[in-house]
Formats: structure tokens, sequence, C-alpha cells
């Protein structure tokens, strides 16, 4: 978050009140299955990768509440990957499985869209592709997290029984929010950009 000086920051302090409840809270609870420390992996990605998403197509919009939170994206965009790599590596390593089909076939698709971005998402791949090749080739972003959507939708697809719990639901919605907001922000037209800062900077940060 953005502060002007002498601000007290609130909501820094609240997120490390609550994250350091969460660590005690670990710390005294039954350790974790490995099944479940996969889910978290895997949910945590798809949200971090939406929000990334969806900050972009909030600021078209209201640029004045959301330009603020561009600095974000690039940090949760790779967290987000790294949260992905995580999740894979809970599936094959520590849970052992070797799963196959069309939603692993949509979840390799997704990790490669993803991983493409995280290593694009820096001013040397810009100078590199040139700003109009770089930001055609970050469009398939969404791609990817509309293939993430669809191998998670195909996961929980089990015997044609369609039954997620309830914050798996809410992910899923609020995955495809995520799209849906970047698909009428492109309907709308985006204002016209020329560069990487304008991407992941907010606006008050690129004028000084
Ligand atoms: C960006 C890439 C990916 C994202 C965002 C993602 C996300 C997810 C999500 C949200 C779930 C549902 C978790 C739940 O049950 O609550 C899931 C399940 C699963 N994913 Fe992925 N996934 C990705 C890539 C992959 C890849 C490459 C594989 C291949 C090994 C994979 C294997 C699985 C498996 C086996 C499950 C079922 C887990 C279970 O039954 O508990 N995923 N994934």
């Amino acid at each position: 978050m953005v502060f002007r000086r002498n601000e007290t920051p609130w909501p820094e302090s609240v997120l490390l009140g609550v994250g350091a409840f969460l660590l005690l809270y670990l710390a005294f609870s039954p350790q974790l299955s490995n099944a479940a420390v996969n889910q978290i992996h895997a949910l945590q990605a798809a949200v971090f990768l939406s929000v990334a998403f969806l900050i972009g197509s909030l600021a078209r919009f209201w640029p004045d509440v959301f330009e603020p939170f561009k600095s974000y994206r690039r940090p949760l965009g790779i967290l987000g990957v790294v949260s992905a790599g995580a999740h894979v590596f809970m599936v094959f390593v520590p849970l052992g499985w070797n799963p196959a089909g069309w939603a692993m076939t949509f979840g390799y698709a997704a990790s490669i869209g993803f991983l493409l971005m995280a290593v694009t998402s820096n001013r040397a791949a810009v100078r590199e592709l040139g700003y109009p090749m770089w930001k055609r080739f970050h469009m398939l972003g969404y791609f990817a997290l509309a293939a993430a959507l669809v191998h998670f939708v195909l996961v929980e697809l089990r015997d044609g029984v369609f039954d997620p719990s309830a914050l798996e639901a809410g992910v899923m919605v609020f995955m495809a929010l995520a799209l849906l907001a970047r698909l009428v922000a492109f309907l709308a037209g985006s204002p016209q950009r020329h560069s990487y800062d304008e991407h992941f900077l907010p606006r008050l940060v690129r004028r000084v």
C-alpha cells in the first residue's frame, strides 16, 4: 500500500498481527497433511495470479483507487508462480502422484504461460522484444489464467460430479471475475501505454 508521509500504517500493522497469529497457530496446531499443503499452494497460486491481473483491469476504470496498487502486480505474479511451482512439486514428490488427463494438460499449459510471464516481467525483456511485441506477448497471461481455471474446474469434476467446497467455488468465481474484468477492459479499449513502468508502477511514482 502507498502511504503519504506521517500517515499511520494501519493495514501493514494489522497484516503483521494476523501473520504472527497464523504462524503461532501453525506452531501449536497438529501437522498439516501433504494433501492439504498442496491444496493451499494451489489455491494461493490461483488467488495471487488473479489479483495481479485484476489490479490492471480495475485501474483502467478506477485509476484513483487502483493505480497505487500497480506496484504489487509483479510481486503478486511472481509469488503466484512460486506457489504454482510448489503445488506441482507437492503433487510429484511428497504426494508421489502421477496424474494425467485433460485437467493436467491445462495445468501444464497454465504453468508454462505463467512461467513465461514471470521471466519476461522485467525491463531487460522489454528492451529485448521491443515494447509493442512485449505487450502483445504478455496477453498470453490471460490465456494462462483461463487455462488454470479450466484445470481447476476439471480437477473438481470427479466422475462427472462437480462438487467443490465453498472456498473452492469462491476461488473459481474470483478467477472468472478476473478474466471477465479483463474482457470488459479490453472491449472498453485500454488507454495507450508506452512503457514497462506504466504496467507495473503507479502514476504518482512514474511522474517523479
Ligand atoms: C499455474 C498453474 C496451476 C495452478 C494455478 C493450479 C491450481 C490448482 C487448483 C486451484 C487446484 C484445486 C485445489 C483444490 O482442490 O482445492 C488444483 C488441483 C490440482 N492440480 Fe493444479 N494448478 C496448476 C498447475 C498444475 C500442474 C502443472 C499439475 C500437474 C502436476 C497440477 C496438478 C494438480 C492436481 C493433481 C490437483 C488435484 C489436487 C487434489 O486433488 O487435492 N496442477 N490445481
